[in-house]
């Protein structure tokens, strides 16, 4: 079983109507975290590599700690995806790599900042769809922009998904999955005072695309996790995410793929701060990334819980190219120059 494409891990999830993670990734404590979560819980899971991951690692190092994760748990269903891919070149460094989903985010330019238009979007959503596919692998695509301005990913403003538009996208792009705006931004500053999720515009979505829906920006901030960064020498103020009863509800409204990375980079940090606050004689790093990689694990073990993944982990990767080509049914219906 093991690598599994991630259009397969979330058509079971919206068959079965559970949301599945897709937890950011860096480093080898990260990966090992969220596979030991995944082996706890017998949870499918996917492991995320942004763009900016991979290049902070040469891409081959990230490369083969997912692939060693893959390799480790042959009984979990596991997708290597690319995170925000914005370029035909980035997603076939990623597929190269062994990846079996890719994003592609044309919904910002290539300098990541400028809001692109519908028919960038769609020509190179097409573009990486065509090569993907060919290549039994899954594509993920965004329509509308996230709030949040996080390492060159994102516009900092959001503007909500139109249903129309994406709608004609989806039949137009021939896209596997779709990651829409319905409020989230990247980062640990998501609301001024609460959550603000827009549920009629997704609602809306789901009753005109039929395919899994993406919610990018869904970490939840937890109180207690801010508040150990802050009491063991870090400052965030005013940090504020998603409610995991939001994501919830989100769940039963129709998101199947849940993207979460500042809730693990939060829990790293804040038992790294812990460690060499309370131990300041301590130098080996395997005394605070032991302990980093324990924390994060803890948490994705209580959102695979919360996201009613746990226990979903069975045996349905694609046993022949036959299979295989049966997953890509989606054919692009229409053609533009
Ligand atoms: O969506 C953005 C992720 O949090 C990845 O962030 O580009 O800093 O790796 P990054
Ligand atoms: P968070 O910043 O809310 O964790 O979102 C991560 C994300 O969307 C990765 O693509
Ligand atoms: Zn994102």
């Amino acid at each position: 079983m093991a690598l599994v494409p991630t259009k397969q891990i979330l058509e079971e999830a919206r068959k079965e109507g559970y949301g599945v993670g897709a937890y950011n990734v860096n480093n080898m404590e990260q990966i090992q975290a969220i596979m030991a979560a995944a082996k706890e819980t017998q949870s499918p899971v996917i492991i995320q590599a942004s763009r900016g991951a991979l290049k902070y690692s040469n891409f081959t190092y990230l490369g083969y700690l997912m692939k060693a994760a893959v390799v480790e748990n042959p009984e979990i269903p596991v997708a290597m995806h690319l995170d925000h891919g914005n370029s035909l070149e980035s997603v076939v460094k990623a597929i190269d790599l062994g990846f079996s989903s890719v994003m592609i985010d044309g919904s910002l330019m290539d300098d990541g900042k400028t809001v692109s238009t519908y028919e960038y979007n769609v020509k190179i959503t097409r573009s990486v769809v065509e090569y993907a596919h060919a290549r039994g692998v899954s594509v993920e695509a965004e329509i509308g922009t996230l709030g949040g301005l996080e390492d060159g990913v994102g516009s900092g403003k959001i503007h909500l998904t139109d249903p129309q538009e994406a709608e004609n996208f989806v039949k137009e792009t021939g896209v596997d999955s779709l990651a829409i705006a319905i409020g989230t931004s990247h980062g640990a500053y998501k609301f001024k005072r609460e959550e603000n999720l827009d549920f009629d515009v997704l609602k809306k979505i789901r009753s005109l695309i039929d395919i899994p829906i993406v919610l990018h920006g869904a970490s939840s901030v937890p109180k207690e996790l801010v508040d150990n960064m802050n009491k063991y020498g870090g400052k965030m103020a005013g940090a504020i995410g998603v409610p995991i009863a939001s994501l919830q509800e989100a769940i039963k409204l129709g998101v199947s793929k849940i993207n979460v990375d500042t809730d693990g980079r939060l829990a790293i940090t804040a038992a790294i701060r812990k460690v060499l606050m309370e131990t300041p004689e301590k130098f080996d790093p395997r005394d605070y990334l032991g302990p980093a990689r324990t924390a994060l694990s803890e948490l994705i073990v209580l959102k695979m819980k919360a996201f009613g993944t746990a226990g979903h982990a069975k045996d349905y990767a694609p046993k022949s190219l036959e299979d295989m080509k049966k997953l890509y049914t989606v054919q692009v219906v229409e053609k533009m120059d």
